[in-house]
Order: C-alpha cells, then sequence, then structure tokens
C-alpha cells in the first residue's frame, strides 16, 4: 500500500489545528501508521528540501519549518499521495480549493500549514527520512474491507 509523509508544519501547531488536520485525513479513509511531535533540527530541514535549496525562498523556509515543533506523519492508502495532496489544496491558500486545508485556514504561501509528498517516490523517500523502521507501525483496521 502507497505510503505519504504528512507534517503539520509549525504555524499549524501554533495554531492549534493539529487535530482538524489529522481529523480530515482520518475521515478520507488514510490510515495513520507513524507519528512523532518533534523540532525539526537544521539538518533534518535541509535534507527534506533538498530539491529547493536554490530557490528565493529557501531560507525563509528553513526558518519557519525549525522555528517552533511539528507534528511528522505517515500515512497509507490506496493512491495516499494524491489522495493527501488533494485534502491539503494547493501549495499557495489563494490558490487551493474550497474545502482544502490550505483554503479553509490558510492566507500565505509561507504559512500554508501542511506538507504531503509529491510523489510515491518521494512518499517513500520522505517516510524512511522521518522515520526509523521501529517506528512505524503495522496493523489492520477492521474498516479496511468497507474503504479500499
Ligand atoms: P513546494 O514543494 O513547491 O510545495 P508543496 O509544499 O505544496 O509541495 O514548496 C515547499 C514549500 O515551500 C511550500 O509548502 C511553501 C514554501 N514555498 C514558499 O514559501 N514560496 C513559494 O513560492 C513556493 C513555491 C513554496
Ligand atoms: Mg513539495
Amino acid at each position: 500500500m502507497e505510503q505519504t509523509f504528512v507534517m503539520v508544519k509549525p504555524d499549524g501547531v501554533q495554531r492549534g489545528l493539529v487535530g482538524e488536520i489529522v481529523a480530515r485525513l482520518e475521515r478520507r479513509g488514510l490510515k495513520l501508521v507513524g507519528a512523532k511531535f518533534m523540532q525539526v533540527s537544521q539538518e533534518l530541514a535541509a535534507e527534506h528540501y533538498a530539491e529547493l535549496k536554490d530557490k528565493p525562498f529557501y531560507p525563509g523556509l528553513i526558518d519557519y519549518i525549525t522555528s517552533a515543533p511539528v507534528l511528522a506523519m505517515a500515512w497509507e492508502g490506496k493512491n495516499a499521495v494524491g489522495a493527501v495532496r488533494q485534502t491539503l489544496g494547493a501549495t499557495k491558500p489563494s490558490e487551493a480549493a474550497p474545502g482544502s486545508i490550505r483554503h479553509d485556514y490558510g492566507m500565505d504561501v509561507g504559512r500554508n500549514l501542511a506538507h504531503g509528498s509529491d510523489s510515491p517516490e518521494n512518499g517513500a523517500r520522505e517516510v524512511a527520512l522521518w522515520f526509523q523502521p521501529e517506528e512505524l507501525v503495522s496493523w489492520e483496521r477492521a474498516t479496511d474491507a468497507w474503504i479500499f
């Protein structure tokens, strides 16, 4: 089953939206298989956003993501990557669809509340970057047959 890495970013935590964001993913039918509340180091932030290191917004992005704790999570499901991206909405809250998290709670691209991996390959890469294998939980849900 496809896995994706999701993070409630510092603004989501500071604004008390952890439960709301987790609830939307749970309700969608995605399965939580890993979670930890943590302060992100400079090294981990740089590794996570390595593809963006030449962008003008990169220094501000690293400052933001390391500024306060985040909730790092691994979620699993059929097309989990696409489902999470759709539930999050477009990168810029001003372009996110009504009903998406970034639309409903966001105003600024630099404070867009949550992260979701952008491809199955990056989902696997990011889950492996943020979690040790023993931190991931394989479990059966009684409702799985009613979702997929
Ligand atoms: P990106 O990977 O392009 O977006 P997404 O998070 O939707 O996969 O960019 C990573 C983060 O960088 C994005 O969530 C917010 C920040 N960012 C900016 O601050 N300004 C920008 O113009 C862009 C494109 C991203
Ligand atoms: Mg991205």
